[in-house]
């Protein structure tokens, strides 16, 4: 079937900042009895024309069908690696689709099965602000020696703007070595938009201080800083941060070590700085999995990450004690948006010769984003 033959439905997202959702009216019912067989029975009619990416932090009912699950860094690899599927179902947020979008072929088509599954912390810096800001340091004289290192949690338009500035993408698992890089490129690092994870990776993996770090705030003039603080600092930090990660509080570290004596603390980089110092290992989502797969029977693990993840990880390793960090945290809302009756509309859709909520980043966008994006697939 030539793809001209599908029919378009749904709104297409543009740079991530489409947030409509095409699918009300039109989506199986939660309580369908029938789901998984529907599931079952569409993704079996699909597939090798489909692959079905999952992102640690989806819903149980979502990794069933998965074919790959993984951090954000190895669904891009894989997205990448994938040149013959005609579809990724990308079980994730935005922006992760996009980055999908930008590594396959023209051919390949990208649907996020809601377009709702956004990113607060992607959406904490826009192309303006961003631009507005790299205008300062233009002005100030060290643009030219500042290389911009961007979370892959941003905006494709983000990511454009890091890859014409000559600067790499990084994600959870492999933000030291994109500093270490950007370092050996220029003398400051720009780090968009997680504020922790720049501060984190800069103190614990590059052994700069505190100090060699400032706060750029979009929301004030100049970023909040004076002149002589933006050209003496190393790292000029976003002021953007994830409204889960972030919650997680020292209080909580303090209270567990004393309620589960010998509990280890394992939490992902976007904690906040106190949260990450106290911590015994600290590592992206694949890097969270794989410890508790290598932790010896009997072992107790306080874990500080999204909830659908801590709890899976609860449930498959039964000969481990492992609780959540903090009883305030939840689920990310936007993950926690694609669900059963998304992921069957997106396939059933398929089945049916419609093409649903495809993510597209334009080609001028994905021009220099995939620049960024291949910099960062090639750090060493
Ligand atoms: P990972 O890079 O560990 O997949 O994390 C992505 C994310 O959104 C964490 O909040
Ligand atoms: Fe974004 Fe935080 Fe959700 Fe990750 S957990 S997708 S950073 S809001």
């Amino acid at each position: 079937m030539a793809l001209s033959d599908l029919l378009l439905l749904g709104r297409e997202a543009d740079l991530g900042s489409e947030r409509g959702v095409s699918c009300t009216g039109q989506l199986p019912a939660a309580s369908d009895p029938s789901l998984v067989a529907r599931a079952k029975a569409a993704r079996e009619t699909l597939g090798d024309r489909v692959l079905v990416l999952g992102h640690h932090y989806q819903r149980d009912e979502v990794i069933a069908f998965a074919d790959i699950t993984g951090d954000s860094f190895k669904l891009a690899q894989a997205a990448a690696a994938q040149p013959t599927a005609e579809f990724i179902i990308f079980c994730g947020v935005h922006f992760m689709a996009e980055s999908a979008d930008i590594l396959t072929s023209p051919e390949q088509k990208v649907i996020l099965p809601d377009l709702a599954a956004g990113c607060s912390m992607a959406d904490m810096a826009t192309l303006n602000q961003v631009n507005e800001c790299w205008k300062v340091l233009e002005e100030l004289g060290v643009a030219d020696k500042t290389i911009p290192v961007t979370y892959m949690n941003s905006s494709a338009a983000i990511k454009s703007f890091t890859g014409k500035n000559g600067g790499t993408i990084c994600t959870s698992s492999n933000a030291a070595r994109a500093m270490r890089w950007a370092l050996e490129q220029g003398e400051k690092i720009l780090f968009l938009p997680d504020q922790h994870l720049g501060r984190n990776t800069a103190v614990a993996s590059l052994g700069l201080s505190l100090a060699d770090c400032v706060l750029w705030n979009p929301w004030k003039p100049m970023g909040g800083l004076t002149a002589q603080e933006i050209k003496a600092a190393k790292i000029i930090l976003w002021r953007g941060h994830c409204s889960v990660h972030g919650r997680f509080t020292i209080d909580a570290v303090n209270e567990v070590r004393t309620r589960i004596p010998g509990v280890k603390v394992l939490v992902h980089p976007e904690c906040q700085y106190e949260v990450v110092s106290s911590a015994d290992v600290v590592g992206s989502t694949e890097m969270i999995v794989r410890t508790i797969e290598a932790a010896p029977t009997g072992s107790a693990w306080a874990i500080g990450t999204e909830l659908n993840l801590v709890q899976r990880l609860a449930k498959n390793h039964p000969d481990k004690t492992i609780v959540f960090l903090d009883k305030t945290v939840c689920y990310c809302s936007t993950m926690n948006r694609i669900d059963l009756p998304h992921l069957v509309w997106a396939m059933e859709s398929l089945v049916n010769n419609h093409l649903v909520n495809q993510i597209r980043v334009p080609a001028e966008v994905a021009k220099f984003s995939k620049i960024a994006l291949e910099r960062m697939l090639a750090l060493p």
